[in-house]
């Protein structure tokens, strides 16, 4: 029997997609034996409850009318290049040229290239715990070793450098921070910022920050560890920023995200890029040039709701007696799902049992890492009902 590479096929299973196809199979069970199920909470998946806005989609159906839809440039048409550097200039704080961004197809695309581009067999890459379960796999597709390192939940999900510095090898490549974080919603301050940067210089590692989230931030600002570089370091190639626009814009299905580093590693992810899907479709750049463009009023609407679902989560929590920490961006928030007395309950399980009896469905947390084990993740991009809903079915269910 022909399984191809062991370390791919022994990967764990991906419990957000699983789940969510589950529910899906339950609510058609029922409703083929005509039985009524309470009424559904998708909570698992990072998804906007938005639809991309309008200005954005009518400009990929002219694109598809007015142009010629051949190949192009494996990392984007220079027009585009243009409007993004002006946006990391605006939004992310740093300086850059065209020539030093690159699109991918969607944030993950655009890890998967720079992971191909800069690690392989034998390297080990510090990524965090919990985390976004796709950095371990693309690692895994890679040769590369994910080696994690925790985020205490009792300081806000920040990581401890002293923690980080005791699992450095001489084979130690990358350190990946991702802030606004998800599953946490921590947003990391300046100072831990500045101290992650420190500590990849003294180890001579890259620093892939994934800022995924940089436009859903509730409270604080998102800082870059590229506005803290020396002089010449970004060309270096010693930071490497991923960007999408599945989030900011509500356009997860348009798959278009975006990697800014320095020219020589820019050129090497380029030639991944290229190797990998020659280029994405140019109505899905005329959309994100249009989102790039166009008035930002939806960001803002968008973000406002998302803060809105956060508030309403932690009043619940606390309510409940849940609260642990409030999510300051991205969307989503940690809910420690442990029995009052002590009794230690799996994320795995109570997402399970929680969709069988409630309807609702969760992240269970160890599909994020070990730290999350006993927590179960929400998304705050659901509908306003789904997460009332939900979040009061997770918290009575818990204390059962
Ligand atoms: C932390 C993080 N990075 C990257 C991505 C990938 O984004 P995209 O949907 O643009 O591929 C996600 C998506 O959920 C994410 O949560």
């Amino acid at each position: 029997m022909k399984s191809g590479k062991q370390r791919i096929y022994q990967l764990p299973i991906n419990d957000i997609s699983t789940l969510g196809t589950y529910a899906a199979q339950l609510q058609h069970d029922a409703e083929i034996q005509g039985i009524t199920l309470p009424p559904p909470a998708r909570l698992q998946i990072g998804e906007p409850s938005f639809r991309t806005p309008s200005h954005i989609r009518l400009a990929a159906q002219h694109s598809i009318e007015q142009e010629l839809m051949t190949y192009g440039p494996a990392a984007g048409w220079p027009w585009l290049r243009e409007l993004l550097a002006q946006k990391i200039q605006r939004v992310n704080g740093y300086y850059v040229e065209p020539q030093h961004v690159a699109i991918g197809m969607g944030g993950t695309g655009a890890l998967q290239a720079t992971f191909t581009a800069t690690v392989g067999n034998g390297d080990e890459v510090l990524i965090p715990n919990p985390c976004w379960p796709f950095y371990p796999m693309q690692l895994a597709t890679c040769g590369a070793t994910a080696v994690p390192y925790p985020l205490d939940p009792a300081s806000e999900w920040f990581p401890d450098i002293a923690q980080l510095e005791r699992l450095v090898t001489p084979r130690t490549r990358m350190l990946v921070i991702n802030t606004p974080g998800n599953p946490t919603g921590a947003v990391f301050p300046r100072s831990v910022i500045a101290d992650l940067l420190a500590f990849a210089r003294r180890h001579d590692l890259y620093l892939l920050s994934d800022e995924c989230y940089d436009q859903v931030i509730f409270e604080g600002e998102h800082l870059s560890p590229a506005t803290l570089l020396e002089p010449g370091e970004f060309e270096s190639g010693r930071f490497i920023g991923i960007y999408t626009f599945s989030k900011t814009y509500a356009m997860t299905g348009w798959r278009i995200g975006y990697v800014v580093t320095g020219t020589q590693l820019i050129t090497t992810i380029t030639n991944v890029l290229s190797a990998e899907y020659t280029n994405l479709a140019t109505m899905v750049q005329r959309a994100a040039a249009a989102a790039l463009t166009g008035p930002q009023a939806c960001v803002i609407e968008m973000r406002e709701a998302y803060r809105f679902r956060r508030d309403r989560t932690i009043r619940l929590l606390k309510e409940y007696g849940r609260y642990i920490y409030t999510p300051h961006g991205a969307f989503y928030a940690l809910i420690n799902v442990e029995g009052r007395n002590g009794e230690i309950r799996r994320g795995r399980q109570f997402a399970l049992d929680l969709l069988h009896e409630y309807n609702v469905a969760v992240a269970p947390g160890s599909g994020f890492g070990s730290v999350a084990d006993p927590y179960v993740r929400i998304s705050l991009a659901a509908s306003d009902d789904e997460i009332e809903r939900g979040a009061r079915a997770i918290c009575e269910f818990a204390d059962r």
